[in-house]
């Protein structure tokens, strides 16, 4: 046996005992004639002390200790004099009578410390030693912990863990898809699944009525801090079953999960809002309800008064920041840069200060009389010290943008609290979005979302506004202003699901190409049935108190989708290249 016992397991009590511990040389230190070495291993930091007069063999071996070194040491557990009530192990040290060293190690690149001085490309570079850093592994031991709690969970509601494949055919997630080309079928691909959607609608066909799989999807998207191109659903379908139904169950499951990671009671029932108010009152479809400063409609007040910016918008709306009247002139005008960068697309920002001392000062005085401008602040539900920020534009448009700019805002008055939770399902989201450019209606989830069954009726209109009303069997899990998880109950009817393509412009022809496996299965008695999957790595670093995946990740991507550390992706080499018949058409710039 290498070791007796972890560097985190020993305490007072163990004093006398002989023991050997294996692990990493974190630091040493030489002091009145002593050598101090801090062991560590994935479960803490223990002392060993080598004393001065130890055999001279043994100081040397202590002395010549570096960083990172792999050594066993061997000796007796002794009740410190000085303890470090900041450590575990901090009542006791190991004197030593032995060192075995096992492997040394070069200098590492960067301090393997909870505060590295490592830069994140030089601690990507080297993961495997990022990975030896405390908040790394307790990261991924909370992402073990939820794996462990979600199968319990599932199994003791009868759900079955069942694998689908990863070479299949594109899936209508929406993204672009990652292609393996085929070798033995030259000519063609493989899509990597965006999702088992389709799969876990075929295990309900087959009668599997609670399916679940902790699983990987691709995705090829532009990458932000909670989007990888490779990630993991908790991915659930369930049959006979209606929209509350799946809430139900997973209410339960992310009710468990609150308790048993962070020991937190989440609201019971978790509060519901239609994707019409999510919009309207916090711009967004996946609100963070941990605040308020909720957005206001204040065109009625606003439009139509001879300031033309706002004449010529559909839609004015505010949003009242508590405090912020004392906000300088500079900073109005660095707010105002703000909101004009690409990411949140305005042309201007209008705004109207509260003072504490009951004036009032806008930046459109001019335009609109004190009682209008009272108006407007009545409308916006300012209160004295607030600031009003006003945008305007096409309404769903001019609603994200306020939506972004209430995120900041919140952000910057310390609202977005990671240790407070405030889950919410968004529900009733339209069925379909109308794209002005290609003239054609999308699905907002996937083709095989169905209607709500009171919408029917329009779902067989041929108007258009008709279309534009019909909600979805759709529903997302939304936690902090994040999306963690999303689903649908599905049509599961041919003349539905007909319908369906025949809205979305798919013909027949491309349908039966696309999803012919499906629809064909659907012929063979599909029963109701209904389903959503969660982020798995969404879901681990809000538990983790963080909005960034990648610390979730044992080995994930950068920005650029690149896995640098392997250096992936990469060429092939000719002979590869040539087996699979494809070619590079690639040509890298001079
Ligand atoms: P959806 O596309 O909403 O639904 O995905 C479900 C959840 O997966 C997470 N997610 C991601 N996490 C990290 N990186 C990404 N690139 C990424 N993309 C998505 C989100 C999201 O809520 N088949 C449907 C589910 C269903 O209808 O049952 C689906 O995949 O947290």
């Amino acid at each position: 046996m290498y070791r007796t016992h972890t560097c985190g397991q020993l305490r007072a009590s163990d004093a006398g005992k002989k023991v050997t511990l294996a692990g990493w040389v974190q630091r040493s230190r030489k002091l009145g004639g002593m050598t101090f070495i801090d062991l560590r291993d994935r479960y803490g930091i223990t002392q060993l002390v080598v004393k001065a007069d130890a055999p001279a063999e043994l100081v040397e071996t202590a002395n010549s200790l570096g960083r990172e070194f792999v050594i066993q040491a061997t000796g007796e557990v002794v009740e410190r004099e000085s303890k470090n009530a900041k450590m575990d192990t901090g009542d006791i040290e190991i004197q030593l009578d032995s060192i075995n060293i096992l492997n040394k190690s070069v200098t590492p690149p960067f301090t393997i410390e909870d505060n590295s001085d490592g830069g994140e490309d030089l601690r990507a570079k080297y993961r495997y030693l990022d990975l030896r850093r405390n908040p790394l592994q307790r990261a991924l031991k909370i992402r073990h912990n939820i794996a462990i709690e979600i199968r319990n969970y599932l199994d003791s509601q009868n759900f079955m863990e069942i694998e689908t494949p990863y070479l299949i055919k594109s899936t209508p997630e929406g993204a672009r898809d990652f292609v393996v080309p085929s070798r033995m079928n030259p000519g063609t691909f493989y899509a990597l699944p965006q999702s088992p959607q389709t799969f876990k609608q075929l295990l309900m066909v087959a009668g599997y009525d609670r399916y679940f799989q902790i699983v990987r999807c691709f995705r090829d998207e532009d990458l932000r801090a909670d989007r990888q191109p490779e990630f993991t659903q908790i991915d659930c379908e369930m049959s006979f079953v209606e929209q509350e139904d799946v809430l139900n169950t997973f209410e339960g499951m992310m009710r468990t999960l609150f308790k048993k990671i962070v020991n937190v009671d989440i609201p019971n029932p978790i509060p519901r809002m239609s994707w019409y108010d999510a919009m309207d009152k916090y711009g967004s479809d996946k609100p963070d309800i941990r605040f308020g400063m909720e957005i206001h409609d204040i065109t009625a007040q606003t439009k139509g008064f001879g300031f033309s910016v706002f004449d010529s918008a559909e839609y004015i709306g505010s949003i009242a920041v508590p405090g912020a009247a004392s906000y300088t002139r500079k900073e109005l005008d660095q707010l105002t840069e703000w909101v004009k960068r690409p990411q949140v697309g305005a042309k201007g920002l209008v705004y109207i200060k509260l003072n504490e001392d009951g004036t009032v000062k806008s930046s459109v005085d001019k335009f609109y009389t004190p009682e209008q401008i009272q108006a407007i602040v009545a409308a916006a539900e300012a209160k004295k010290g607030d600031l009003v920020l006003i945008l305007c534009g096409a309404k769903r448009k001019a609603q994200t943008m306020l939506g972004v700019l209430r995120i900041e805002m919140g952000n910057r008055l310390g609202y977005r609290d990671p240790k407070v939770f405030a889950p919410l399902w968004v529900v009733d989201f339209p069925l379909f979005e109308w794209d002005d450019e290609t003239n054609r209606f999308y699905a907002m989830h996937h083709p095989f979302t169905a209607p709500k069954p009171e919408h029917l009726d329009w779902y067989y209109s041929d108007k258009k506004e008709d279309l534009e009303r019909v909600c979805a069997n759709a529903y997302d899990f939304v936690l902090n202003g994040t999306e963690l998880g999303g689903g649908s109950i599905r049509i599961h009817e041919a003349a539905m699901q007909e319908r369906m393509f025949e809205i979305l412009g798919i013909t027949k022809e491309e349908a039966d190409y696309k999803f012919g496996f499906i629809i064909n299965a659907f012929k063979f008695g599909a029963p109701p049935h209904g389903g959503l999957a969660f982020g798995f790595d969404r879901v681990c670093a809000l538990f983790g108190g963080q909005e960034t995946i990648r610390d979730y990740i044992a080995f994930p991507k950068n920005n650029q989708g690149r896995d640098v550390m392997i250096d992936a992706p990469s060429q092939i080499d000719q002979v590869q290249m040539d087996e699979l018949f494809i070619q590079s058409t690639f040509k890298p710039e001079e």
